[in-house]
């Protein structure tokens, strides 16, 4: 999507106009078929509001669009206007229009907002058509031209880093979308690789020989059984302070997850190719920090494997080394997330002695049972980082509901044989996992580990998403570096 600004003055000769209104504020210098129209088809300016028509202007027909804000007044008048920006192009995107003017000169905006409707809409605009050959012509998006006309002053500036957010969430919604013979951990790396080209990030990767030197036995545990070897993507971004301790994201990248031996039902098992969401919501994450070069230090780690049934996978009942040196018995190798992030998380800390870690995982079905796809789940162990968590998550929209965490749980994962097992019984699935996450943090870091089990993907598109990848975690965590290392 191309976007332009131009002044209030300006306002072109467009073909398809729309004006953006506050609630009950249908401007009535409109033609009488357009007023009218509007009332008749009961658009009050409610927020996500969208109503055409068509009317004559000098003899030619124009295409005349009324998107609604909401009230002027709203306390969430952000999302509001970000919701509108997303109803403007998911009515328009596959219309026939390739080009629309927003008008937005008749409301009163801050540019933080206005930029909020360029950002909805773009985001709402993302597909990922691909592997579409066939797509009939009437489905196929047209929009590609959108101007601004009449935006506060400012919004042009803001814009420019709000387009970092939209290349961080379209890499990750890009990854998580991508079928699982075409992202595998070589490939996931490789893919990030080019696409960050440029942006000033340093890379590393870690390829399997590297991992065992450092015992990343639970890591490699997991990916015993796939031939794709795994691998460790480390993505460094130092933008602040020289010698400033670093913040953490940490993703679990399960390119796909079959459950291994303790192999899941075939119903449903091609979900599993977005078992990788925490991982490119990191790798999204830090290109967009990147992008908009964010004045602060952030380390994004991503576990990059795929769990697979062989002649040797690891076994229920297997016994392995974490580079932690923590013992772990594999009761079940579906519970491959938490084998994964362990030595992701524990190397993280040897290697950048970060300040706070949040990891992201696709980590428990049960999380889905507790808070369906409404909210991630938190896990944590400092209230400061959970109340800057939730501060992000409430501005972004990609909320976050705390969950509890204690001795009690803790117990739930001792094992006869090793240190830890790592699964403990049915109930309280996804605070044992957290848990177990729990027993590899160090000298008591602040830390959160966020299951995004229920948030990742989406079945209905909603207010800046079309279904399917939701990209979820970008935002939040590039507002949690705004607004707690940038000041
Ligand atoms: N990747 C799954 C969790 C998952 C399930 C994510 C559904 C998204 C949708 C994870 O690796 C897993 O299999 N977890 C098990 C844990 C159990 C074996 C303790 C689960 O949730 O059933
Ligand atoms: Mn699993
Ligand atoms: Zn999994």
């Amino acid at each position: 999507m191309k976007i332009q600004f131009l002044g209030a003055a300006e306002l072109p000769s467009a073909p398809l106009i729309v004006h953006l209104v506050d609630q009950d504020a249908i401007p009535a210098d409109m033609e009488t078929a357009l007023v009218e129209g509007a009332k008749r088809a009961r658009f009050t300016g409610k927020a996500g509001q969208v109503f055409d028509g068509f009317v004559e202007r000098s003899g030619t027909v124009v295409r005349v669009a009324l998107a609604g804000l909401g009230e002027a007044s709203a306390k969430d008048r952000r999302s509001n206007v970000e919701r509108a920006g997303g109803a403007i192009v998911a009515r328009f995107l596959t219309s026939g229009e390739t080009a629309l003017t927003i008008d937005g000169s008749g409301v009163s905006l801050t540019a933080q907002e206005a930029a909020g409707a360029l950002l909805g809409a773009v985001l709402r605009g993302w597909r990922y058509d691909t592997y579409r050959t066939k797509l009939a012509d009437d489905a196929r998006p047209t929009l590609e031209d959108i101007t601004f006309v009449g935006a506060p002053e400012g919004t042009e500036a803001l814009w420019q880093v709000e387009q970092a957010i939209v290349q961080g969430v379209s890499l990750t919604r890009e990854l998580v979308t991508e079928p699982a013979n075409i992202i595998y951990p070589e490939s996931f790396v490789e893919r990030c690789k080019a696409r960050m080209e440029g942006a000033g990030l340093k890379l590393r990767v870690l390829d399997e020989a590297e991992m065992r030197g450092l015992g990343m036995g639970a890591l490699l545990g997991v990916a015993q059984g796939s031939v794709r070897p795994a691998r460790i993507l480390v993505m460094e971004w130092l933008g602040g302070a020289n010698g400033e301790k670093p913040v953490a994201f940490v993703g679990k990248g399960v390119t796909f997850d079959t459950g291994g031996i303790s192999i899941k039902p075939a119903a449903g098992m091609e979900d599993m190719k977005w078992d990788m969401g925490g991982a490119g919501a990191v790798a999204g994450t830090m290109l967009a920090l990147a992008l908009r070069k964010a004045k602060a230090n952030v380390i994004g780690v991503c576990g990059l494997v795929e769990n697979m049934p062989d002649g040797n996978a690891q076994r229920p009942g297997d016994v392995v080394t974490s580079m932690s040196g923590q013992t772990i018995e594999v009761i079940n190798t579906d519970a491959e997330g938490r084998l994964v992030l362990c030595d992701a998380l524990t190397f993280v800390q040897r290697e950048y002695a970060p300040a706070r870690i949040v990891d992201l995982a696709t980590l428990t079905g049960a999380i889905i049972v507790s808070l369906a796809h409404e909210y991630a789940g938190m896990f944590s162990n400092d209230d400061a980082l959970v109340a800057d968590l939730n501060a992000a998550g409430d501005a972004t929209g990609e909320r976050l509901w705390r969950m509890p965490m204690g001795p009690a749980y803790d117990k739930m994962i001792d094992s006869p044989i090793a240190d830890i097992r790592n699964v403990g019984p049915r109930s309280g699935g996804s605070i044992t996992a957290a848990q177990f996450l729990l027993r590899f943090i160090e000298n008591g870091t602040p830390w959160a580990h966020l299951d995004i089990a229920g948030t990742v993907w989406t079945d209905k598109p909603g207010a800046t998403w079309e279904k399917g990848a939701s990209g979820f975690g970008v935002r939040l965590l590039d507002r949690f570096v705004r607004d707690t290392l940038e000041g």
